[in-house]
């Protein structure tokens, strides 16, 4: 259970949020989704209520187990196993090791009294073992894996020479496995942050099924607009303007609609406001003009500031620009083009004789299970990563924008203005502003160390810094990811006018629809074939 008191929390000089009384709080059997727009403040406050980071003011009371997903995946210890990582959430990798000091006790002792001892504390250890589940434990978090895409093969790899995106399943499995702890009821309070990138289609619905019959409490803050109408039953939404938490206990498709009638409740608020507000002015006006008014007139101009003043701002709550990509440089007829590329990793072959050729314009998707290769085809291509055999042939004028899952591509401690620079070294500096402007980056945010900005406002970013560069063949992993759903469709409205050529690796039925695809490259063949109807319902599957 969480309780948070009189929450403030705050960025920089920035009020997102707050919360007067204990008006946010999670019991068992809440399964709340925190929504609001990219940079509402949704990972700070779910970070605050983790217990990670302080607020500006209030108090936040937890009881019980927490299992919290971050955003950005931690760097822990990367030389430890996928599955001892897994199984570490339950503390069975540290009763084990002591158990096998108890053993190795038992076995040398000379003294009957130690040798005793040993066996009682090794007895001990044992009940706590098989009562936290040790014995069916590894079986039960490999399924854990396997339902989240990761397989056997894996798991038994260091993290290290796992794929961010395969990180991150491991760290959700992690907290599922530590939830379910083997006894049927969980008490664990689930914090998830974004839960559903790097997932297949396959991974969310059982992820979905997972979280509704979870009894502790949940929070999950999502994009995935199907996986909250199956999960919450309640919806706490961040207003970033208002800086306000309004809570509606109730269900994904009640929310919605109790929403809509809060919007218009408050537009017919404001305008009636307005109207009073000017006919106040318009009145102290004609007052002002009398000296022995003065006073009473200037009571009425405040008056009528304050009535503005206590409404809240419609203008600047959704914010939507229209993205355009710049015009790509000018290339040849085939700016890029691949033969017979090969990919392993030590003896596991990743992918085997790729062919490809990106023409001007082309438009291309990837498609193939999880760990089929798509993002090693992408690193490979975008010159990031090596292959094995084969050629990679740039065409004439090639400029190539490379966007990756992980955002690695930004330098976390230059500001965004930096950044962008970076990208676009020989670009005119009004014309960076603009752009930026389109991306929806101004004023004081220019100056934010890239590092600090929410997960929408990184994938913005790299979007911004890729085509600032006039690249003429982007390739794109995940692009979607972390864009909440008024972005996304700016985003893919830019990618539809986009003249340039786009190779596009995504989960998202959505973004291969908006790009309208030529063809189609299957992984790990590399076979192609003509975009198709069916292809699509590929996606949706796959
Ligand atoms: N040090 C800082 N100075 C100024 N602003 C900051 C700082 N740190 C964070 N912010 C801003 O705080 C806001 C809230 O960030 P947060 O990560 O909580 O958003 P979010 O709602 O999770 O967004 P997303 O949907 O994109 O993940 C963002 O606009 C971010 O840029
Ligand atoms: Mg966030």
């Amino acid at each position: 259970m969480i309780t948070a008191t009189d929450l403030e929390v705050r960025a920089g000089a920035r009020t997102l949020l707050s919360a007067p009384g204990p008006a946010l709080r999670i019991q068992p059997g809440d399964r709340i989704g925190l929504v609001g727009r990219n940079g509402a403040g949704k990972t700070t406050t779910l970070r605050i209520l983790a217990g990670e980071t302080e607020p500006y003011a209030g108090t936040v009371v937890r009881s019980g187990e927490l299992g919290y997903l971050p955003q950005d995946p931690k760097e822990g210890d990367l030389d430890v196993l996928a599955k001892d990582r897994v199984l570490s959430a339950r503390g069975l990798d540290s009763i084990l090791h002591e158990m096998e000091k108890q053993q190795a006790l038992m076995a040398e002792a000379a003294d009957d009294k130690v040798r005793d001892r040993a066996v009682a504390k090794y007895g001990r250890l044992e009940e706590r073992f098989s009562a936290l589940g040790g014995y069916v434990a590894e079986s039960e978090a490999a399924r854990i894996c396997n339902s989240l895409g990761l397989p056997d093969r894996v798991l038994g790899q260091p993290l290290r020479t796992l794929s961010g995106g395969q990180r991150r399943r491991i760290e959700l499995a992690r907290i599922l496995f530590a939830a379910s702890d083997g006894s049927g009821k969980s008490t664990t309070t689930l914090l998830l942050d974004e839960p559903t990138n790097h997932l297949d289609a396959d991974s969310i619905t059982w992820l979905r099924g997972f979280l509704q019959n979870h009894d502790g409490g949940l929070i999950v803050i999502s994009h995935d607009v199907d996986l909250l109408a199956d999960v919450v039953n309640k919806v706490w939404f961040l207003d970033a303007v208002r800086g306000e938490a309004d809570v509606y206990n109730m269900g994904w498709k009640r929310y919605l609609d109790a929403r809509a009638t809060d919007e218009q409740r408050r537009k017919r608020e404001r305008a009636n406001a307005e109207k009073k507000a000017s006919a106040l002015r318009s009145q102290a006006a004609k007052l002002g003009a009398k000296a022995t008014k003065a006073t009473a007139a200037q009571n009425m101009l405040k008056r009528a500031e304050r009535m503005l003043d206590s409404l809240d701002d419609e203008r600047v709550a959704d914010r939507t620009a229209k993205i355009r990509f710049p015009d790509p440089a000018p290339c040849g007829k085939t700016p890029l083009m691949a033969s017979s590329l090969t990919k392993a990793y030590g003896s596991l072959e990743i992918f085997a004789g790729v062919d490809l050729a990106i023409d001007k314009g082309s438009r291309v998707v990837v498609l193939g299970l999880n760990g089929a290769g798509k993002t090693t085809l992408l690193k490979v291509l975008a010159g990031v990563e090596t292959h094995d055999t084969g050629t990679i042939e740039p065409g004439f004028g090639l400029k190539i924008g490379y966007f990756a899952q992980e955002h690695d591509t930004l330098d976390d401690d230059a500001t965004v203005w930096e950044n962008i620079r970076h990208a676009a070294p020989d670009a005119g500096e009004q014309d960076l502003r603009g752009l930026l402007g389109a991306f929806m980056f101004t004023g004081p945010q220019l100056e934010q160390p890239a590092g600090t900005l929410s997960g929408g406002e990184k994938t913005r970013l790299t979007l911004a810094g890729l085509v600032s560069s006039a690249a003429n063949v982007l390739l794109l992993d995940e692009p979607t990811n972390n864009l909440d759903p008024i972005s996304r469709e700016q985003v893919l409205d830019a990618l539809r006018s986009y003249s340039g050529a786009v190779v596009l690796v995504t989960h998202d039925p959505g973004a291969a629809a908006a790009l309208d695809p030529q063809r189609v490259i299957l992984l790990p063949d590399g076979t192609e074939d003509h975009w198709s109807d069916e292809y699509q319902e590929l996606i949706e599957l796959a």
